[in-house]
């Protein structure tokens, strides 16, 4: 496999000459758009597709309309990401109409699935390229072929390839998004993922540590892990290793100052994983765990492999080793067959838990799924209803959450200027929770302690003090 791998990289990088060489004779370098839908994953497959773009000769613009090359890497997990693409498809095709030469691609999770792709084979005909999760290092290959020959499509399945040696053009410092595996073996009935992303695969723990020391050098200081159930990272590896041994690795590697990590599998979260979060200084004091609904017969209906006994278990167990931790979740609510009395035992687990915040949503049917057969019982209106109910409830228990934090010294990372007040910096505590404040834009990428002065649902507001 690796070999493959390697005549694939190979290959690719002859294409990515071919069309550098072409580019540079222009008289100004040809601008890309590249818009991500979704999940950290699907942020970090971009930063690679503008690697390559880079080193293609590319350069980047935010206005479509600047673009001669416009792709949307994009999302399956629920239809309204998929709608949205729809839709700015359809708007393009004026602008391609302007422009012939525009180059149309569309990546990711949402063409992975067949119908999809066929879709837009047939209806939009002014797309250039159409290429899955598997086929992303093609992309110097697609774009040379779609310039040659009009179309060029790649949905084919190709479970189990891991690339290396992909330039990654990542966001500035000091937040660096970094892969440890690819795709997902748990099969929850509503979720899409595992088909579009395929099976568990892992990284090498060499390949992600060489990945940390690189951006260690490059300065930054906060690295986040990514992977659909980083808690089984290393089991198709067949080492013994695991995600504690690697989380202590990576704490190693100077210049890293923080490691967070995101996605866990409550079924997965094992007591080695504990003990080192607790233990090692580095690791943020924050978790993500997914409980998406308090029901067991739901989380039966959803194969989560666990009861909300056993998901109340792990947090009490978290909590005593970890008092401090700033715990969020995902919640599916009007999951086929849910009643109300099920809804109430969600909203009795959020009671119970008291989230720092949680991500919500209604469920969506998602073909080919094994949900998307089950029967439904409550109407969208009450779906809707119970929606509200629940995040409005959950917004008290946030801000009562973010109260806490009033008066205290924060240690914050400073991220950049806050995106509603140029004014402030913007920042995050270990936590993760979001601090704004004042300061000069040379702390950016600098580690400063605040006090929290203000206080609210989303957010902290505070005052340097050193
Ligand atoms: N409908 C609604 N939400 C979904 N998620 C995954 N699949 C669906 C679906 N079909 C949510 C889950 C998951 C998060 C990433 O997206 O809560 O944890
Ligand atoms: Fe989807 Fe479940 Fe895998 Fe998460 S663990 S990606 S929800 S199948």
């Amino acid at each position: 496999m690796a070999e493959l791998t390697n005549i694939e990289i190979e290959k690719q990088r002859e294409y990515i000459q071919k069309m550098r060489l072409v580019n540079e004779v222009r008289k100004t370098a040809p601008k890309a758009f590249v818009e991500t839908y979704g999940c950290a994953q699907n942020e970090n497959d971009s930063e690679r597709i503008c690697g390559m773009l880079f080193d293609m000769g590319y350069e980047f613009c935010d206005d479509v309309k600047d673009a001669d090359l416009v792709i949307y890497n994009t999302c399956a997990v629920r239809e309204n990401a998929e709608l949205r693409v729809f839709g700015n498809l359809g708007a393009l095709k004026h602008l391609k109409a302007k422009k012939s030469s525009l180059i149309i691609g569309v990546c990711g999770c949402m063409v992975q699935q067949g119908h999809i792709a066929e879709q837009i084979k047939k209806k939009y005909k002014h797309v250039d390229m159409v290429f899955g999760t598997h086929a992303l290092v093609r992309l110097p290959q697609l774009l040379w072929e779609a310039m040659e020959n009009g179309r060029a499509f790649d949905i084919h399945s190709s479970d189990g390839e891991i690339f290396e040696g992909i330039t990654t053009k990542r966001e500035k410092l000091p937040l660096a998004k970094i892969p440890i595996m690819y795709g997902c073996n748990n099969f929850c009935t509503y979720c899409i993922v595992p088909y579009v992303r395929g099976r568990e695969r892992s990284r090498t723990m060499e390949s992600v540590l060489k990945e940390v020391r690189e951006v260690a050098e490059l300065g930054y200081k906060e690295v986040m892990l990514l992977g659909q159930n980083v808690n089984s990272y290393g089991k198709d590896l067949d080492c013994g290793t695991s995600f504690a041994k690697l989380l202590t690795e990576v704490c190693k590697v100077d210049g890293i100052e923080r490691v967070r990590f995101m996605t866990s599998h409550p079924k997965d979260i094992s007591d080695e994983l504990i003990e080192v979060m607790a233990e090692n200084d580095k690791i943020c004091k924050q978790l993500h765990l997914p409980v998406q609904c308090g029901s067991d017969r739901i989380l039966k209906k959803m194969n989560r492999s666990y009861t909300r006994e056993k998901y109340l278990d792990i947090v009490k167990k978290v909590r005593e080793k970890m008092p401090d931790i700033v715990l969020t979740t995902d919640i599916i609510v009007g999951f086929p067959g849910e009643t109300n009395e099920d809804f109430e035992e969600t909203m009795s687990i959020l009671r119970e838990v008291e989230y720092d915040m949680i991500f919500s949503f209604i469920y969506s049917k998602r073909k080919g799924t094994p949900a998307a057969e089950m029967e439904d019982c409550l109407s969208p209106e009450e779906k809707h209803k119970n929606f509200e109910r629940m995040v409005e409830f959950q917004n008290v228990i946030s801000k009562k959450k973010n109260d806490a934090y009033l008066g205290k010294c924060e240690k914050v990372l400073v991220e950049g200027p806050s995106k509603n007040n140029p004014e402030f910096l913007s920042g995050r505590t270990d936590g993760g929770k979001i601090v704004n404040f004042q300061g000069k834009d040379t702390l950016v990428g600098e580690i400063v302690t605040v006090k929290i002065t203000e206080v609210k649902t989303w957010s902290l507001i505070g005052e340097i003090i050193d």
